[in-house]
């Protein structure tokens, strides 16, 4: 443990303390302040913020694409990597005041893998259920990091279910990607009995109280995990909002838990459920779930969007919607970046202003 400094961050007047040890976006979420993040790795920007007040900040290993230096320069820094070294005062430049007082507390739990199942070719869905006590609270759309077994590395992964009250149990979809630290392990390795060791929840792609708002919902791959817990909430509560789903795959051999979502269908009479294939022709939809959208919606005015799974998707999807009349801050994204992609940025050892 090193010293503590207090962390202002305006315009919300929120005051954290932040051990010199842990990241400035670490302690915020340890104290349940749920600042906007993606990655946690210096990467995607998500967390990027502006020093308003103190020098003293010591930055781990991030991506320049991120952090450019002459952003560094004018007093940009990524919560997610900086360290504080004296008091400082913040400016978040991408909050949400809804989700920012709402956060749970983090917490570090083990769970015992339960069922491993293939719902694809490639994806799996993962039950875990947790050790005493048996609860995690979070909120629909949220994540968790598990360990990857005899590493120091962490992987994040989106629940699919709605709650651990009752069960105790957490559900994962989760894509295996040859050679992938640990979507491989827990292809080939990971056995029923075994235990993880998790830390959560994180994560802001939640369902905004906006009943008016109709729902687009863009999903592709194992993107399908927290929009699965959404509708799955939705369900639960009644909440029969306009909704569509549009899902992305390349086959119909891609395509997973449509037997539910069908159901879903039954359930909230106003929300539909779009697959699009982008590599067959078959009687739905064909083509890359963008140009779908773009065919399908002449104009989303009004809408609440939430996008979640590779980032090529994510990225190409904000603008598109933003053209069709979504208001920014009303498009909600969780982008599944992935840590092995480190390589391909231009990464720093470190860095500190
Ligand atoms: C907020 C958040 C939530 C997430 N939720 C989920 C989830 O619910 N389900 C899920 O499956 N994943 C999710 N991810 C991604 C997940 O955390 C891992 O990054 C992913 O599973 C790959 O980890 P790995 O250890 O298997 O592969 P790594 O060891 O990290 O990667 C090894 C290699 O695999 C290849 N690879 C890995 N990912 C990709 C990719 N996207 N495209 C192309 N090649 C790739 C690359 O060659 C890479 O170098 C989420 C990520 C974030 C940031
Ligand atoms: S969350 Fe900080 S750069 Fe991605």
């Amino acid at each position: 443990m090193g010293d503590k400094h207090v962390v202002r961050f305006e315009p919300v007047g929120i005051e954290i303390e932040v051990d010199e040890d842990q990241t400035i976006l670490r302690a915020a979420a340890e104290q349940g302040v749920m600042l906007m993040h993606g990655c946690k790795e210096g990467q995607c920007a998500s967390c990027k913020s502006f020093v308003l007040d103190g020098e003293d900040i010591d930055l781990d290993r991030y991506s320049t694409f991120a952090l450019p230096d002459y952003e560094l320069d004018e007093g940009y820094t990524l919560l997610c990597r900086a360290h504080a070294f004296e008091d400082l005062t913040i400016e978040l430049l991408n909050y949400d005041e809804d989700m920012i007082r709402s956060g749970l507390p983090i917490q570090e739990r083990t769970a015992e893998v339960v069922a491993i199942t293939p719902v694809t070719h490639d994806l799996r869905h993962l039950v875990l259920k947790l050790s005493e006590p048996g609860e995690l609270k979070f909120f629909p759309g949220q994540y968790v990091d598990i360990s990857v077994p005899d590493t120091e590395a962490t992987r994040s992964f989106s629940m699919a279910n709605t709650s651990s009250r009752e069960s105790g149990q957490l559900e994962f979809v989760i894509k295996v990607y040859p050679g992938g630290m640990f979507s491989e392990f827990l292809d080939q390795r990971l056995r029923v009995g075994d235990r993880l060791d998790l830390t959560g929840p994180f994560g802001v792609f939640t369902l905004r109280d906006n009943p008016d708002a109709r729902l687009v919902f863009l999903g592709g791959g194992a993107g399908m995990a927290p929009i699965l817990a959404l509708l799955r909430s939705m369900a639960e509560r009644g909440i029969d909002r306009p909704t569509t789903f549009y899902y992305g795959s390349r086959t119909q051999l891609d395509l997973c838990f449509e037997e539910e979502l069908r159901e879903l269908e039954q359930r909230l009479p106003r929300f539909r459920y779009v697959p699009a294939l982008s590599e067959e022709e078959w009687d739905g939809e064909s083509g890359l779930i963008t140009d779908v959208v773009r065919r399908l919606e002449p104009s989303l005015t009004g809408a609440d969007a939430y996008v979640c799974g590779p980032p090529p998707m994510v990225e190409a999807a904000i603008p598109l919607l933003e053209r069709l009349g979504v208001v920014t801050k009303h498009i909600y994204y969780d982008k599944f970046t992935t840590t092995g992609d480190a390589g391909d940025s231009e990464v720093l050892e470190a860095g500190s202003r």
